[in-house]
């Protein structure tokens, strides 16, 4: 067994993944805490966590040095790194945050130091992309004078239950003696173990497809519910129905956002596609997924318009615009395509979000949030995004947004009660 406390650890990018694997290790010994965005490191010394997803009481209690300095890290020999790994406007992979962490991590690395990257990319970019970089910067040779490892992370935000330590850890590296080291540094933080994949391709892959399978099961489902409008068939009976056999997946349709799900199986499909294979279930998946917004909009439309009212004098209230419940992420959100798509006609949208930074939204989609009290009475509610604000609301909230009891309502997660809907609501779910 390594003795974990004689490796100095850091993590580079102390976003929804980086801080929860900071404070983790935080907790049993002194790391480093690194991050190129200043605002950040001084919201984390003053013990805010933007994100939500660590407390100003676990922030106090771990002992993390939080820095922008490149040369604090060169304290540290055992370095995590968690940056973004997003796609670019082509859904191609966007390595700049990666490889420019990279560059950072290799101007301070020495012989036998562990470089172990947590962010999600395509099996190969590790051993490949990452550490061209480590290797120019350092004049050092990976595997030689310093040692990669991978270790895909699975947290899910707002989810209290599946947490950095109660989730199994994958964990790989490039020669057993690393791998070990890797297994034992992140076994003393995960409660959950680790499980110690065959090679880092393996562990890279083995990430990329939990998404992507997910992924391609909601896109079956979206397909069920456009389908089955056609058959005027309520999607979710149909589920509930099919879910009494023991082996049917409970999977459920719903717009694909965020910066995982819907962003991962793009890094799949281009390596492949760079390999000579071009993929075509996994992006059939995710085109379907990626029309869900534009469909949403226009059904509404539809029925907007077999009502009394002029298009130009309606109003629609959206509720939510994070791409998932009770978290205050708004990167790559699906709710913005129903937006979007609304936008194209004469209607007023007014969109209410508990949850998301009012300021973030205005600077990445140029929208200004309703305050609630400010909303008007609208002819029909997107209920987009269920918060548990309007999960404990439910009809109430509904009824009150609405003008006296009347309107349309779409309840793109299918989580209002149909068995107590008020009178005069023509209600709509996927
Ligand atoms: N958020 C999730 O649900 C989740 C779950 C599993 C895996 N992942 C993967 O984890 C990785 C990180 O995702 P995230 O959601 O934590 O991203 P994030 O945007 O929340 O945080 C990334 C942090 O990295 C910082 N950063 C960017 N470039 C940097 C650089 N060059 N050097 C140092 N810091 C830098 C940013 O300032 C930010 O604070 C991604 O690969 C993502 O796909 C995310």
């Amino acid at each position: 067994m390594n003795d974990v406390n004689k490796r100095n650890i850091s993590v580079i990018g102390l976003g929804y993944v980086g801080l929860p694997v900071a404070v983790a290790f935080g907790e049993i010994s002194n790391i480093i805490g690194f991050d190129i965005n200043e605002k950040r490191i001084s919201d984390l010394k003053d013990g805010v966590d933007k994100t939500g997803e660590v407390s100003s009481a676990e922030l106090s209690a771990s002992n993390i040095i939080f820095t922008s300095d490149l040369n604090e890290l060169s304290n540290a020999d055992f370095h995590i790194v968690a940056v973004p790994t997003p796609i670019d406007n082509d859904k191609k992979p966007d390595l700049i945050p990666l490889l420019s962490a990279s560059k950072t991590v290799g101007q301070v690395l020495k012989k036998g130091d562990i470089v172990v990257y947590e962010s999600t990319v395509y099996p190969g970019a590790t051993e490949d992309e990452c550490a061209a970089v480590l290797e120019v910067e350092s004049g050092l040779i990976s595997g030689k004078d310093f040692f990669l490892g991978y270790s895909p992370e699975r947290i899910n935000p707002g989810d209290k239950k599946h947490t950095f330590k109660t989730i199994k850890k994958v964990v790989s590296a490039q020669d057993e003696n690393t791998l070990q080291i890797v297994a034992d540094v992140y076994s003393s933080v995960v409660d959950a173990g680790v499980y110690k994949a065959a090679s880092i391709k393996v562990a890279e892959a083995a990430k990329v497809i939990e998404n992507t399978q997910r992924d391609l099961n909601i896109a079956l489902m979206n397909e069920l519910a456009v389908l089955f409008r056609h058959m005027d068939i309520d999607t979710h009976d149909v589920l509930e129905a099919a879910a009494t056999k023991w082996n049917f997946l409970p999977f459920e349709p719903g717009l694909v956002g965020g910066h995982c799900i819907g962003v991962d199986p793009y890094y799949l499909t281009y390596k492949s596609t760079l390999l000579g294979y071009k993929p075509q279930v996994i992006l059939s998946g995710r085109k379907i997924n990626d029309s869900m917004g534009k469909y949403i909009a226009e059904s509404l439309i539809d029925n907007l318009k077999k009502g009394s009212k002029k298009i130009d004098e309606v109003v629609i209230t959206i509720l939510g615009i994070t791409f998932k419940e009770n978290v205050p992420d708004i990167r790559n959100t699906k709710v913005i395509d129903i937006i979007c798509e609304l936008s194209n006609f004469p209607v007023t949208i007014q969109v209410y979000d508990p949850c998301a930074d009012s300021m973030d939204v205005r600077d990445e989609y140029k929208l200004k949030l309703v305050e609630f009290n400010d909303l008007e009475k609208a002819d029909a509610v997107i209920l987009a995004v269920p918060h548990k604000e309007f999960l404990e609301k439910g009809w109430k909230l509904i009824s009150e947004l609405l003008h006296v009891n009347e309107g349309i309502v779409y309840d793109i997660k299918s989580i209002l009660d149909r068995s107590i809907i008020p009178e005069n609501i023509n209600l709509f779910r996927l």
